[in-house]
């Protein structure tokens, strides 16, 4: 598990040999250290983002719990932790040569993470005539579409290790529309950006990842994670096919097709109410190609991502300006009844089920919650 963040993007970049320069690099007053979005995106970082801390969150106490239970010494130069919270210590010296090291190895999560290491484009980035691609081809990561954002985001943000989940590092759920509004912004979003979109591309990815994830380290678990995403895919209504037999692949495919395809207020209804309306996966016979004892699994973590699709789309109609479908009361209600997957039993899955009858009230005023 090396450097995934610098090298999960697609072969041809010159990612593996060009050199990080390090976050100073793009923070002088002319470039990023301004103020405003663009010019003060690198104060905007340091002042307010979650990644700038990341590699300071391996030295609090619950690090240290965690890092015990796996008999880590010291969590702030584990590779089992540094790889998300502190990628740059991943980075061979050799590519750090041209920034002071100590400066670049505790950033956290840093610029190059996200946008790549910036060697080869530096100088040409701020040229308005510079062809995208042309960027893209010296290394700078494009993360203009859902899918692009996707693929970079999910890198740290759904996988964790068996290792890592039985000592209680809180879980991880991909949802990359949530992630995105909960990061605060150092961008403008391009006129077109879709939440919808971003949130079906987001649950592609993460299933595409868990899939892959499983092909690696296979376990009940995983497994029954992995039918909740379909079953939710499924459930949309877009064109989800899982007859294939190549799950990383189809997963794949069907995240850039949606990625490519527009997507606005319309679909967030239709797949609102198609989504609050379906209970086939409450049904007893549901899951029934997971492990027996895993079966609440499944219900549970569907139950969870469920939940999150519904406050997400209800969110992307408020925000284009539609009608709520849903009120905030009910949906806070949901919200505690979505326990966590291993917690579920049939007496959490009635529970559930009744709060969701409740989402599903089409006497709810939604306009008093706007
Ligand atoms: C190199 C790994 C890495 C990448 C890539 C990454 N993150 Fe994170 N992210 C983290 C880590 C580690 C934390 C936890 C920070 C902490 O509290 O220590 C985090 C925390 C967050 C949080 C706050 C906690 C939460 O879940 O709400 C948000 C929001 C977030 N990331 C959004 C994003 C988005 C959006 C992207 C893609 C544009 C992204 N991240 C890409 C590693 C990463
Ligand atoms: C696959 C990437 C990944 C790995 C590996 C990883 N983390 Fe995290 N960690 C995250 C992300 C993402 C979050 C933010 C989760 C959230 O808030 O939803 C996080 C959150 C945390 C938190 C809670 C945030 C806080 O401020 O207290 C702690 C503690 C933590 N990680 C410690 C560790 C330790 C210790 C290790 C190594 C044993 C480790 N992590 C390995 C991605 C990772
Ligand atoms: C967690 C991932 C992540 C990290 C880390 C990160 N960015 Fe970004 N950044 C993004 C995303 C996503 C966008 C939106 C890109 C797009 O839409 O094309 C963006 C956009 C930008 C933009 C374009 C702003 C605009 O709208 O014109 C600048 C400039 C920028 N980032 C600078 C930085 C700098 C400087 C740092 C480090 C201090 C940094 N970023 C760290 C994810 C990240």
């Amino acid at each position: 598990m090396t450097s995934v963040c610098l090298t999960q993007v697609g072969a041809g970049e010159p990612l593996e040999t060009a050199k990080v320069l390090g976050s100073q690099t793009c923070m002088t007053s002319g470039c990023h250290g301004g103020a405003g979005l663009g010019r003060g995106a690198g104060n905007i970082f340091n002042r307010f983002d979650p990644h700038f801390n990341a590699s300071a969150t391996l030295t609090n106490g619950r690090s240290k719990a965690i890092a015990r239970q796996l008999g880590i010494e010291n969590a702030a130069e584990s590779e089992s932790c540094t790889v998300c919270h502190s990628p740059m210590r991943q980075v061979p010296a050799s590519r750090l040569e041209a920034a002071p090291k100590e400066h670049i190895v505790d950033s956290g999560v840093s610029c190059a993470n996200c946008h790549g290491p910036e060697e080869k484009w530096l100088l040409s980035h701020t040229r308005p005539d510079y062809p995208k691609d042309a960027l893209a081809r010296l290394g700078m990561r494009q993360l203009g579409s859902a899918y692009q954002r996707a693929n970079n985001c999910v890198a740290c943000h759904q996988n964790l290790s068996d290792p890592l989940v039985k000592a209680k590092h809180p879980a991880l759920v991909f949802e990359l529309d949530g992630l995105l509004v909960a990061e605060p912004k150092h961008w403008r979003e391009l006129e077109g950006f879709s939440n919808v979109k971003t949130w079906l591309v987001g649950q592609a990815v993460a299933l595409r990842e868990a899939a892959a994830q499983a092909n690696r380290e296979p376990g009940d678990r995983r497994n029954a994670e992995i039918e909740a995403i379909k079953v939710l895919l499924q459930a949309t209504d877009t064109g989800w096919d899982d007859s294939r037999k190549d799950l990383v692949h189809s997963a794949d495919e069907y995240a850039k097709r949606i990625s490519s395809t527009a997507m606005g207020h319309e679909q967030s209804r239709a797949m609102l109410s198609k989504l609050i309306g379906n209970r086939t996966p409450f049904q007893p016979d549901a899951f029934d190609t997971v492990a027996k004892d895993y079966r609440t699994w499944s219900t549970g973590y569907y139950a969870e991502r469920l939940t999150l699709a519904i406050d997400r789309l209800n969110e992307s109609l408020i925000g284009s300006g539609q009608q709520a479908l849903i009120a905030k009361e009910p949906l806070k209600e949901l919200f505690d009844a979505a326990k966590p997957p291993e917690s579920f039993d049939a007496a959490t899955t009635e529970d559930f089920i009744q709060k969701l009858n409740q989402v599903t009230n089409p006497h709810i005023d939604a306009k008093q919650n706007r």
